[in-house]
């Protein structure tokens, strides 16, 4: 059915976004706003200039995607919005703007978990039922889940140093390939030899599933130095993205068969492995993660790059989800810079 109707509201990084969503999954409405360009100039994203965008654009685009979807206020059932974790001023903005409408218009509540919005995505996309691992690669998050419910979720690791993405923007810059790297970086990739530099698998054969990038930067800024100064020519530059990206991707493989063979154990009934966050668009990484799930006897189920970087649809689903649960927050939830799942 078309109940709950929901909407979600996403300001806990640099993108304002707002989304209506109905309970068959139909996108009645959503809009994006990148704070991209106001942040270039700085390498990476500045909060104080992040919570005043969003500051400046959640009301607009609020309305903008509640006419668009041709509801009213008082047709929702309820009002979600990313409650934590991320840059605390632009969580409070988005947080107190549903609040605002939720009061306004005596409507539920639905503090979402950021995480559990992305790990939720895939029952919006392919109804994927629990129990399901997954992987959650973005430039804020690395992580592995078991996701049991809509608020179970068992984390099997986390990176001790940088998220993936993290890193793939941190050799961007110092490959002088810009913000955010990962699109760039793996279009050299492409082009590279990736045998010609022997960066390290970090933790490859430890065991566990924690994740660590910083000793893989490390190494791709030494092989940087090591070259004849000057601007990059372009094979070398193909050949250290290349280098990096299959490191990376070889370590990323290496933690999650650990996940893979911990989850088939525990949970013999599950079938998928999901993958999300913004470095999910990368093409040499879902490869690897197909041939992994396969070898398991998983199905892959990689939600489209548009749902997998950060949106509002995911918050509006996360808060259907815990509609349906009963589970609705008080209004005087509080911000979560810092909320693990
Ligand atoms: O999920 P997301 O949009 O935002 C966060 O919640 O962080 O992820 C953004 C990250 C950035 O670090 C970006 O460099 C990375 O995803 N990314 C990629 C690719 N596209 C985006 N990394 C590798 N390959 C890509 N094609
Ligand atoms: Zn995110």
């Amino acid at each position: 059915p078309a109940w709950p109707l929901v909407l979600g509201i996403e300001t806990s990084c640099d993108e304002t976004a707002c989304a209506v969503v109905d309970g068959t999954g139909t996108v009645r409405a959503e809009a994006v706003l990148s704070q991209l360009d106001e942040h270039a100039p700085f390498g990476g994203v500045v909060p104080e200039i992040a919570a005043r965008s969003h500051l400046e654009h959640v009301d607009r685009l609020m309305t903008r995607v509640m006419t668009q979807a041709g509801a009213t206020y008082g047709e929702l059932d309820g009002v979600a919005a990313t409650a934590g974790p991320g840059l605390i001023g632009g969580v409070m903005v988005g947080l107190m703007t549903a609040k605002a409408v939720a009061l306004a218009h005596g409507k539920p509540l639905l503090a979402v978990n950021h995480l559990a919005a992305h790990a939720l995505t895939a029952r919006l996309t392919d109804t994927v039922p629990f129990p399901y691992l997954l992987l959650l690669v973005s430039g804020g998050h690395c992580q592995i889940l078991v996701v049991e419910a809509v608020d179970r979720f068992r984390r099997l690791g986390t990176t001790i140093d940088d998220a993936a993405g993290e890193a793939f923007d941190k050799v961007a810059k110092m490959l002088g390939l810009g913000y955010p790297g990962g699109p760039a970086v793996e279009r050299w990739a492409a082009r590279g030899n990736a045998g010609r530099f022997a960066f390290p698998r970090p933790l490859k054969g430890r065991p566990g599933c924690d994740f660590s990038f910083s000793g893989l930067k490390t190494a791709v800024r030494q092989a940087a130095e090591s070259l004849p100064p000057g601007p990059f020519a372009e094979a070398d530059l193909a050949d250290l993205a290349a280098g990096f990206q299959a490191a990376l991707i070889d370590s990323l493989g290496d933690r999650l068969e650990h996940g893979l063979q911990a989850f088939t154990a525990s949970h013999p009934e599950g079938r998928h492995l999901v993958v999300a966050g913004g470095v999910a668009a990368n093409s040499a990484l879902r490869a690897a993660l197909l041939a992994r799930a396969e070898a398991h006897g998983l199905a892959l189920v990689a939600p489209p790059p548009r749902l997998c970087t950060d949106n509002a649809v995911m918050v509006a689903w996360a808060g259907i989800e815990r509609l349906r649960q009963g589970l609705i927050d008080p209004l005087d939830v509080a911000p979560r810079p810092r909320w693990p799942l």
